[in-house]
C-alpha cells in the first residue's frame, strides 16, 4: 500500500477540518487523456492488459498493523508540530517522521501503547519511509528514538509557550487513556476496511455453498439416480413440493407476471426467491455488521458522519468484491452451469438480481460518500477517480431502467447493445474509482471473466466456420435451416445454440435455437424458428420473395450449449413439447430411443401441442421417422379447423410415397437426400398454378390432405383441443412402473401449467418419484 493509498482512505480526517494536508494529484494531461481513451466499452481487454502490464493497482493489503500507526499518527497531529511547513510540503505528516528525530521519538512512544511496536508495524514504517520519501531508516534509528522519548518526552503544557502550529524540538508525551481512544477510533474505521473485505468474501461463499449443495442435488440425479428415486418420504416430497420445484405462488414462472401497465417482470422460481433472499440477507448484514461509533470517537466526532463513511466504504468495498459473479453469471461460458446443472435462464435471474442489489449497494455507497465530504464538494468532485465512479453510478442506474423487460422483449438487439456499453462504463468507470485503493483486482477478475467469455464465442464462431446453410419457410410461421455442421461438433440433444444469419442487416445478432440432427445426414443439424418480429421476420420477408421461398445464406453457429435432462434414468420419460418448442424435445426424446432400443423397461412418450395442421408440415419428417421408435407419440391440434396452407402438403406427400417405396428396394439410389428432395420439389412447384377449386372442391381436398396425414402417420395418435394438463400427470404417473420424468419445451403459459400440475401431483404418485424438467428458458 503506497502512502496515496493510505492518504486517500485516510480522508476523512478532512472532514474534521483539522488535518487539511492534500496529496498533490499531479495527474497530468498525458493521464488524464489516457484514461479518457481507455472508454471502456471499446477497451476493457486493452484496459486489463495495460494494467497488467504496468503491474498497476496494488492489491489489497490488510489494515492490521497499519492501524496503530495511523492512529498515532493522527493524535499526534492533533497534540502538536513537528516538521515545518515547508518540510510538510514534502512529507506530508507520515513521511515526517523518517527525518525528524523527535517527531520519531513521539511516534514510537505511542506505538509503544498497546504493543504497537511489534516487528511488523517498524519494518512497515521503515518501507514507506524508503518507498515513499526514498528516505532510508533502521531499527537503529526506533531504538535511539524510543531512548530519547524515555529521556526528553515533555507535555504540551511542560513546554513553554506551546502553540499546535509551531513545530517543537522535543518529544511531546503520549497520554495512553487518549491514545487508547485513538486506536479504538481507528479500529472501526480502518478496521471497517478489512471487515467490508471479509464480508463481500462472505458473500461469495454463500454463493458457493448454495451452488455446492445445486450441485449435489443435481449431480446426484446423473451419478445415483435410483438412490434418488428412492426419495419419496414426507421430507423429500414437501421438500420439493414447497420449495426447488414450484412457481414462487401459484403458476407463473416462464410466463411474465404482470405489473401497472408496463411494468411487466419474470418472476424467480421459489427456489430462486429463497436463494436470492438468502442473498439480500448476507448482503445486508454484512454491509452492517460490525460498524459502530462511540461518543469519544477522536476521528468522527458525529455519528452521524461516522454512519455516513462507515456504510459508503463497507458497501463500495462489498460490492467490488462481488463484482466479478455479476459478469459470471451473464456470461455464456459459464463454468457454474456445468457444475451446478443450473440453466443459462436461471444464471440470467441470478444476474438480474444480484445487479440490482449491485446497484443499491453502488448507489449508499455514492451518496453516503458524498453527505460525508460534503463541506468539501468543491475539491472532490473535480478529482478523476470521483469523476468515473459518477459515471458508473449513473451508468448502473440507467441500467436499472433499460434493462426492464418490456424494453428486452420489444427491441431486444437495442437492450442488448445499450447493455452492454453501459456495463462496460460501469464496470470501466469504477476500475478506475478504485484503480489507487486495493480493490482494482474485483475489476480485473471481472473484466477477465467478461472477456473469457467473448473470446471463447468467437472462437467457437471461428472454429463452426460460415457454412452455407439452407433456410426454408415452411407453412408461413417457420423457418427451416439446415446447417452443415463440422465434424467435431456434437449436435447434443436438448441443446441449443446461438446463430448469426451472415446477412449485412443482422449478420452481429445472435439468437439462440434449439436443434436437431438432421434425420439425413449426421453432418448437418436443423433449426427450426418461429416467425416473429425481428430477425426473423426479416427473413420471412427475404425468403418470401424468393421462388420456392428458400435460399442459401450463410450462417455461423456458436455452441452447443445446455443438453439433456436426466430423464434417461426414469422409468417413464414423458416429453411434453408446445408449437415450436419441439425441436429440442424431440431431439431428446429420440436420442434415448435410439440409444437405448432395446431398452423397453423405459417408456417414451411425446406429447406435442400444436394449433394448425400446418404447423405438422415443417417437423413432418422427424413425425416420420418416429414410426420404427418405441416413442409412443400423441398430438393435440387445439385448432383442428384451421386449414390454413394445408394445400402445402401436396407438395410432400408425393416425395413421401417415393421415399418409403424408395426405402424398400433401392437404398443406393437414396444419394440425395429427403431434405433436398423435398425442397427441390417445393421449387419445381412454387411455379405451378395451382388449379381453382369451389369451395366443396377446397374443403374436400384439405380433408383428403388431413386423412393423408393421419394415415402417413398412423403411429402418432391425434387428439383434437388441448390437453388437460392434470390429467396427463396423473394418468401418466399412473401408468408408469415407478418413477415418471416430464421434461418440457413450448409456450410459457403451457410450461408452467404442467410445472403446477406436476408440484400438485408430487404427494399423490403412490409413493413413485416425479420429476420435473423445464427446457423452456425465458431471459427476455
Ligand atoms: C435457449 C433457447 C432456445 C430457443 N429455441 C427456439 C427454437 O428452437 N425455435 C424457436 O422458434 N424459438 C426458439 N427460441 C426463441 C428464439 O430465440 C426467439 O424467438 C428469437 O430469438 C426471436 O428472434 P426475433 O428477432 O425474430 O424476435 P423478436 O420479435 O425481436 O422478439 C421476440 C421475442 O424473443 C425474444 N428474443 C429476441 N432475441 C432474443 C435473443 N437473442 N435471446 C433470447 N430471447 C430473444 C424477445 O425478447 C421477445 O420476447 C429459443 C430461445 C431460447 C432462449
Ligand atoms: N428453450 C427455449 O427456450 C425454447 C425452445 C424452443 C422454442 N422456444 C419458444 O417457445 C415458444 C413455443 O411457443 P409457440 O409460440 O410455438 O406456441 P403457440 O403456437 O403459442 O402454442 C402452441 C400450442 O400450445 C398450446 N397451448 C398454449 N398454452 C397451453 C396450455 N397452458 N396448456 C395446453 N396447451 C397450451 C396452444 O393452444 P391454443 O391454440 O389453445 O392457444 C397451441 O396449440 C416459441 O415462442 C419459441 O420461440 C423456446
Amino acid at each position: 500500500m503506497t502512502m496515496k493509498q493510505l492518504h486517500r482512505l485516510n480522508q476523512p480526517i478532512l472532514l474534521n477540518g483539522i488535518y487539511t494536508d492534500t496529496y498533490p494529484e499531479n495527474i497530468s494531461s498525458t493521464r488524464r487523456i489516457k484514461e479518457f481513451c481507455m472508454l471502456p466499452f471499446l477497451f476493457l481487454p486493452f484496459l486489463l492488459a495495460y494494467a497488467l502490464a504496468h503491474g498497476k493497482g496494488a492489491p489489497y493489503e490488510s489494515y492490521g498493523i497499519l492501524r496503530g500507526i495511523y492512529a498515532c499518527n493522527y493524535q499526534m497531529r492533533n497534540l502538536g508540530s513537528f516538521c515545518t511547513p515547508e518540510q510538510s510540503e514534502v512529507y506530508y505528516s507520515y513521511g515526517c517522521g523518517c527525518i525528524n528525530i523527535d517527531y520519531l521519538a513521539t511516534f514510537v512512544g505511542c506505538l509503544h501503547i498497546g504493543n504497537r511496536d511489534n516487528d511488523a508495524t517498524l519494518d512497515k514504517l521503515i518501507e514507506l519511509c524508503h518507498h515513499d520519501f526514498n528516505v532510508t531508516i533502521s531499527r537503529e534509528n526506533f531504538l535511539k528514538a524510543y531512548d530519547r522519548y524515555l529521556d526528553a518526552a515533555k507535555s504540551p503544557s511542560e513546554i513553554e509557550g506551546f502553540n499546535i502550529t509551531i513545530p517543537v524540538d522535543v518529544p511531546l508525551k503520549i497520554n495512553e487513556t487518549v491514545a487508547l481512544t485513538y486506536t479504538r477510533a481507528y479500529d472501526n474505521f480502518l478496521g471497517n476496511y478489512d471487515d467490508s473485505l471479509y464480508y463481500g468474501v462472505g458473500i461469495l461463499a454463500y454463493w458457493a455453498f448454495v451452488m455446492l449443495v445445486a450441485s449435489i442435488a443435481n449431480w446426484s440425479m446423473i451419478i445415483c439416480p435410483s438412490l434418488v428415486q428412492k426419495c419419496t418420504g414426507p421430507f423429500s416430497t414437501y421438500w420439493r413440493k414447497y420449495i426447488t420445484l414450484p412457481a414462487l405462488a401459484r403458476r407463473n414462472k416462464t410466463n411474465e407476471q404482470k405489473f401497472l401497465w408496463f411494468l411487466d417482470f419474470i418472476v424467480p422460481s421459489r427456489f430462486e426467491t429463497l436463494v436470492l433472499l438468502g442473498f439480500v440477507g448476507v448482503t445486508v448484514a454484512g454491509c452492517s455488521a460490525g460498524i459502530q461509533w462511540f461518543e469519544e470517537d477522536p476521528v468522527f466526532t458525529k455519528r452521524y458522519a461516522a454512519m455516513c463513511r462507515y456504510v459508503a466504504d463497507r458497501t463500495g468495498i462489498v460490492v467490488s468484491v462481488y463484482m466479478p459473479i455479476v459478469i459470471l453469471f451473464a456470461g455464456r461460458n459459464n463454468f457454474l452451469q456445468y457444475l451446478t446443472h443450473w440453466s443459462f435462464a436461471t444464471f440470467i435471474t441470478y444476474h438480474r438480481w444480484v445487479a440490482r442489489v449491485a446497484f443499491i449497494l453502488v448507489f449508499i455507497h455514492a451518496v453516503c460518500f458524498s453527505l460525508t465530504f460534503e463541506e468539501y464538494f468543491s475539491y472532490y468532485y473535480h478529482q478523476n477517480y470521483i469523476i468515473w465512479g459518477a459515471i458508473a453510478t449513473v451508468a448502473g442506474g440507467l441500467i436499472m431502467f433499460q434493462g426492464l423487460l418490456v424494453l428486452r422483449r420489444k427491441w431486444y438487439e437495442v437492450f442488448l447493445i445499450i447493455h452492454i456499453i453501459l456495463a462496460a462504463f460501469f464496470i470501466g468507470g469504477s476500475w478506475i474509482h478504485v484503480d489507487e485503493l486495493g480493490y482494482v483486482w474485483f475489476y480485473y477478475a471481472a473484466s477477465a471473466v467478461w472477456i473469457f467469455d467473448r473470446v471463447v464465442r468467437i472462437v467457437r464462431l471461428i472454429a463452426f466456420g460460415c457454412p452455407s446453410s439452407q433456410v426454408i419457410l415452411l407453412a408461413d410461421e417457420t423457418l427451416k435451416v439446415i446447417v452443415p455442421k463440422p465434424k467435431y461438433w456434437n449436435a447434443v440433444p436438448g441443446g441449443h445454440a446461438f446463430i448469426h444469419f451472415l446477412r449485412p442487416s443482422c449478420f452481429w445478432q445472435s439468437h439462440p435455437f434449439t436443434f436437431t440432427e438432421s434425420s439425413e445426414s449426421s453432418d448437418s443439424i436443423v433449426l427450426y424458428c418461429k416467425v416473429k418480429g425481428g430477425i426473423t421476420h426479416g427473413l420471412y420477408q427475404y425468403l418470401s420473395k424468393h421462388p420456392g421461398q428458400t435460399t442459401q445464406i450463410r450462417v455461423s453457429l456458436e455452441g452447443p450449449y445446455g443438453g439433456p435432462t436426466p430423464s434417461s434414468k426414469y422409468d417413464t420419460a414423458v416429453f411434453v413439447a408446445g408449437g415450436n418448442g419441439i425441436p429440442g424435445i424431440y431431439s431428446e426424446v429420440f436420442d434415448l430411443a435410439v440409444r437405448s432400443p432395446d431398452n423397453t423397461k423405459q417408456a417414451l412418450k411425446l406429447v406435442w401441442i400444436v394449433r394448425e395442421y400446418k404447423s405438422l408440415y415443417w417437423f413432418y419428417e422427424e413425425l416420420c421417422a418416429l414410426k420404427n421408435t418405441r416413442i409412443q407419440t400423441t398430438i393435440y391440434i387445439t385448432n383442428p379447423d384451421s386449414h390454413a396452407h394445408l394445400d402445402e402438403f401436396n407438395k410432400r406427400f408425393p416425395l413421401v410415397e417415393e421415399s418409403e417405396s424408395d426405402s424398400n428396394s433401392n437404398k443406393e439410389e437414396k444419394e440425395t437426400s429427403l431434405e433436398e428432395k423435398s425442397y427441390n420439389k417445393i421449387q419445381e412447384s412454387s411455379d405451378e398454378a395451382l388449379p381453382s377449386l369451389s369451395p366443396e372442391e377446397d374443403y374436400q381436398a384439405k380433408k383428403k390432405i388431413i386423412e393423408t396425414i393421419h394415415s402417413e402417420l398412423a403411429h402418432v395418435e391425434f387428439k383434437v383441443g388441448r390437453p388437460c394438463m392434470e390429467d396427463l400427470v396423473v394418468q401418466e404417473t399412473k401408468e408408469s412402473n415407478g418413477s415418471v420424468s416430464f421434461v418440457t419445451c413450448g409456450h410459457p403459459r403451457m410450461v408452467d401449467d404442467l410445472r403446477y400440475e406436476v408440484v400438485k401431483n408430487l404427494d399423490k404418485a403412490d409413493g413413485k418419484r416425479i420429476e420435473f424438467f423445464e427446457q423452456l428458458q425465458v431471459w427476455a
